[in-house]
């Protein structure tokens, strides 16, 4: 058995594309999923990847392509499947596009811009690890006009309560009477960090907006609207031995926006 490809019965439906770990749990309970033509309703049971024959409703999983989602989120959506609220959810924006993917990190409900979704969970994994590196750029209105120091602090590295923050490139964009607009990149993705790096500096951020993740822009998507990444770009953002490995698969589909 040694290096056989074994992973639970879950695993298998979740990865497969069809819907999330919840959903393949209900969709066993239910019965509707059977291994080599018998029922099977334990989440663990074993799955031989390569002699097994695991079927939903009577069809055999098909082998999914890897997709990659860059979705332009407005504000006012949760970066989550479901809310016990009732309140919109990225996914309200994404049902077209037939495959279940899951965000690649998060933005808050108040934060737009860019936001990728995949069912390629190294991918995820690479972009939202700090040790990647992977810079993130936002566009940030303060709620007051900040100074060069302040600028400067925040690029420098903030002390917030879960450590410094790691040094960031600032610029500033323009401003106003009241307003600093400026851009900041960072390498690391705490939960609300911009937010709480300016609010250090005794200022709150009035508008954020993500315009890149590493090489990748919003460019001219319209709002709430969605595209599959190119090949090329989903790469762009891979180390060069998962490159290799995803090259083949990537979903070609054409563009949706
Ligand atoms: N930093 C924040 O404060 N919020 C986001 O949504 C993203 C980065």
């Amino acid at each position: 058995m040694a290096g056989r490809p074994l992973k639970t019965l879950e695993r298998v439906i979740s990865k497969a594309g069809l819907g999330s770990r919840v959903e393949a749990r209900t969709w066993m309970h239910a019965g509707r999923v059977t291994v080599n033509g018998r029922v099977v309703q334990n989440p663990d049971h074993w799955v031989d990847m390569e002699r097994d024959r695991v079927a939903l409703d009577g069809r055999p999983l098909k082998a999914r392509s890897r997709v990659y989602v860059l979705l332009y989120k407005p504000t006012g959506y949760l970066t989550t499947y479901k809310d016990p609220e009732g309140r919109p959810t990225v996914y309200d924006l994404i049902e077209d596009v037939g495959t279940f993917v899951s965000p690649v990190g998060r933005l808050d409900m108040d934060t737009s811009g860019l936001l990728l979704l995949t069912n390629d969970n190294q991918f995820a994994e690479r972009v939202t690890n700090p040790k990647s590196h992977v810079p993130k750029t936002y566009l940030v209105k303060a709620s007051t006009r900040l100074s060069d120091e302040q600028l400067q602090q925040l690029g420098d590295g903030i002390e917030l309560s879960d450590g410094p923050t790691r040094p960031a490139v600032v610029t500033r964009v323009r401003d106003s009477a009241k307003y600093t607009h400026f851009e900041i990149t960072l390498t690391e993705g705490r939960n609300r960090q911009v937010r709480r790096m300016v609010e250090a500096l005794g200022a709150v951020v009035l508008k954020l907006v993500r315009v890149r993740i590493g090489p990748l822009a919003i460019g001219r998507l319209p709002i709430g609207k969605w595209r599959l990444l190119t090949r090329a770009e989903a790469e762009s953002l891979m180390p060069p031995p998962s490159r290799r490995a995803a090259a083949g698969s990537v979903s070609a589909r054409a563009s949706k926006t």
